[in-house]
């Protein structure tokens, strides 16, 4: 882009009345989505709501939907636009507070229904138990590591059956690697509390959500493990 290039926003705002239009000078190639909101907040609407810490892809504090599709704005260039127009929306299936800032709390929450923290399986042992590193299982769970909490796959899959009192794919896979790790405890009785959602979730919305998931997880597989995982437990019952 040269240096008069401009990038219209297009920003979903939850007071109805407020501004939504807004063109923005892209000053640089590298420039992102994350810029150009920060260049309205300063120069043209200082209550414009949006969310950020890191600013390098690790701390998913700027998950939003980019013309339809869940992304950090920190990591969406404004050079990949093609129309010359962006619409920016809040993540869906998350109450929206303030313009792009959404309640996280139903995402951890999810989180903890799934009672997705490590259990561990001799709370009395003092010497850390370790995976070795060419095992199967250590590959599995670190395939599946990374997770920054973003919400992008809970939006990815809002809409779907099991997304309203649903744990996410997040949390799913989180169950899934403590499920793989022999050190935790609960395994068994988590498959079990996540039995029906693993078994609702759609093979299609696992996709969905593993394509907007910024850390790369293999949610789509993760969902088939869960699976065959739950299935084994519904066998062993
Ligand atoms: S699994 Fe991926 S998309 Fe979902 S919260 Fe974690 S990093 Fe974000
Ligand atoms: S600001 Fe941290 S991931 Fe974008």
């Amino acid at each position: 882009m040269g240096s008069n290039a401009t990038v219209t926003l297009e920003v979903v705002r939850t007071d109805p009345a407020g501004r939504n239009r807004f063109e923005v000078p892209v000053r640089s190639a590298h420039a992102r989505v994350l810029d150009a909101l920060n260049w309205i907040r300063e120069n043209e609407d200082p209550t414009l709501g949006f969310r950020y810490a890191c600013r390098v892809g690790m701390c998913g504090a700027c998950a939003v939907v980019i013309d339809g599709k869940e992304a950090l704005t920190c990591q969406t260039a404004l050079g990949d636009v093609e129309s010359g127009t962006l619409r920016v929306e809040p993540l869906r299936g998350l109450p929206a507070r303030h313009d792009l800032i959404v309640d996280m709390r139903p995402f951890f929450e999810g989180l903890a229904r799934a009672g997705a923290a490590l259990r561990p399986r001799e709370p009395d042992r003092r010497d850390l138990p370790v995976l070795p590193p060419d095992s199967d299982e250590r590959a599995a769970i670190e395939a599946r590591n990374g997770c920054i909490t973003c919400g992008a796959c809970v939006s990815a899959v809002a809409g779907e059956a099991t997304s309203g009192d649903g744990v996410g794919p997040a949390a799913l896979n989180r169950v899934l690697m403590l499920a793989l790790d022999e050190r935790d405890g609960a395994g068994i009785a988590r498959l079990g509390d996540i039995a029906g959602e693993a078994r609702g979730l759609s093979a299609e919305a696992m996709a969905r959500a593993e394509s907007v998931c910024p850390a790369r997880i293999p949610l789509s597989a993760t969902l088939e493990r869960l699976k065959a995982l739950v299935a084994d437990h519904d066998d062993e019952g």
